[in-house]
């Protein structure tokens, strides 16, 4: 974990942003997988994480805010534990690594929400995700788990968000750190892309990647010859000459923070012509999108010019057609790309996602539009200096869309149906890079990963 100082002032700032009240921060505790012993690899909640640091199941924070005090709740561990598991710090121990002078036993945290809720304090939460702690706030508050998400506290959320969105510079070495596995990671998946192997040969190795680092996969790989389908966990296939396969994977730092890249790579090293031609309108979109990241501007405008890329290469194509700009103000792209340009990264892949991509993405200044695509853009509101965002456009030949949009003759003056028709079986391509917003632009972060056709194809080769 970082220095106990970096704990105590931002639970400080938070202080700062929720001005009363109590907040409760309960950390994960483990998550069985088919019986209580047998768990899933333990992950802390990333809020708990970024105000206690502490890496380590069953422990709760409360940030009294009022009287100014900090409290870990959690238990030492019993002698029975310690036969299983080996010697474990004290909770006292803990507190002190997150600069916390009081601690209690887990069953005192009832009680002290108990006194609080008497006095009618203002009890602050965040909006739970994991049915332990969505049951654990159902006996602390009594509140039913079918209203925890619409009750949890909008300022506390507002306020975390804010604190979490800028990075701090160690945060932003962390997630450099990262990014040597994640060069190679990809960079083995593309030598591997050879004409027989299955995907998930792949997938399996550029997991050990992740795991033989020390840490773990930032959410789970995606490696598909199917890239048509956003996010396929499916790895049964074989390869074979001329297939795309897609790969989006990541991996986290020690301490949790994650990468998230996507390259897509011709099968045997050679990119058909059609492929050559989509493979650069979106390397072109990608581009065109980095060069455009400043303080200031919104990710939606970001985001648009990036579909007008795809647009206007789709049309040289014949793929599509009329006037660019009309069309992607009203959609007609998201045939292609139905997804948003990218959403921010940092202790979670998706960051803060967990506390309501509205409170992330947008504000009072930028709505989320009502239209498919663009609608599904997970950070639209202005840039600022300190954000670590993704920038992933990309190119889908989807037969069930173009289906059903050929059906309801959706967009006709935009989309040349029996040409996109002709190219069902080609899959998908995305690229996709961790970007940080500096001063006075952007910077990539990590050492580049091949994303050229030149790069990709050399690398496969060999
Ligand atoms: N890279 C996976 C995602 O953004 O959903």
């Amino acid at each position: 974990m970082f220095d106990k100082t970096t704990y105590i002032n931002r639970r400080e700032k938070l202080k700062q942003k929720v001005k009363d009240g109590i907040i409760l921060l309960p950390g994960n505790d483990h998550s069985p997988m088919n019986y209580a012993g047998n768990t899933y690899r333990f992950r802390q909640d990333s809020s708990f994480l970024y105000f206690f640091g502490l890496d380590i199941p069953g422990l709760a924070g409360i940030i009294d805010v009022n009287n100014n005090e900090d409290t870990l709740f959690g238990d030492d561990a019993t002698l029975d534990d310690i036969v299983w598991m080996g010697p474990q710090p004290s909770l006292k121990e803990n507190g002190e690594k997150a600069g916390i002078k009081k601690t209690f036993p887990l069953k005192e945290l009832s009680a002290k929400l108990r006194e609080a809720v008497s006095k009618k304090r203002a009890i602050h939460y965040l909006p739970p995700y994991r049915g332990e702690n969505k049951i654990l706030l159902y006996r602390l508050l009594n509140i039913p788990i079918n209203e925890q998400k619409e009750k949890a506290s909008a300022g506390l959320i507002k306020g975390v968000v804010s604190l979490r969105s800028i990075k701090e510079n160690q945060e932003i070495k962390e997630l450099e750190r990262a990014m040597d596995t994640a060069y190679l990671m990809h960079t083995t998946a593309m030598k591997m892309a050879r004409p027989g192997v299955f995907e998930g040969d792949i997938a399996g190795v550029i997991e050990g990647i992740a795991l033989s680092s020390g840490t773990m996969t930032s959410f789970p790989v995606i490696l598909t010859k199917h890239g048509e389908t956003l996010h396929n966990h499916d790895h049964s296939n074989k390869l074979e000459k001329g297939d795309l396969l897609l790969v989006d994977a990541g991996c986290e730092s020690p301490l949790h923070y994650a990468t998230d890249h996507t390259r897509t790579i011709p099968v045997g090293g050679k990119f058909s012509p059609l492929q050559k031609d989509i493979y650069q309108i979106v390397l072109d979109s990608q581009i065109k999108a980095i060069q455009s990241i400043k303080p200031g501007i919104t990710n939606l405008d970001i985001h648009i010019k990036a579909c007008e890329v795809i647009a206007s290469g789709l049309n040289d194509l014949g793929f599509m057609k009329g006037d660019v700009k009309q069309a992607v103000e009203q959609g007609a792209h998201a045939l292609f790309m139905p997804h948003g340009l990218g959403h921010m990264i940092g202790l979670d892949a998706h960051d803060m996602e967990d506390l309501g991509e509205n409170f992330v993405g947008y504000n009072n200044e930028v709505k989320r539009k009502n239209i498919f695509g663009t609608g599904n853009l997970r950070l639209a509101k202005k840039l600022q200096e300190g954000f670590v965002i993704t920038v992933e456009p990309g190119i889908y030949i989807i037969p069930q869309l173009i289906q059903k949009w050929e059906k309801e003759k959706k967009f006709t003056e935009f989309i040349d149906y029996e040409k996109t028709k002709s190219c069902i079986g080609f899959g998908g391509i995305r690229i996709e890079d961790d970007i940080l917003v500096t001063e006075d632009g952007c910077r990539v972060l990590g050492k580049p990963i091949p994303k050229s056709v030149e790069e990709v194809e050399n690398i496969v080769q060999g």
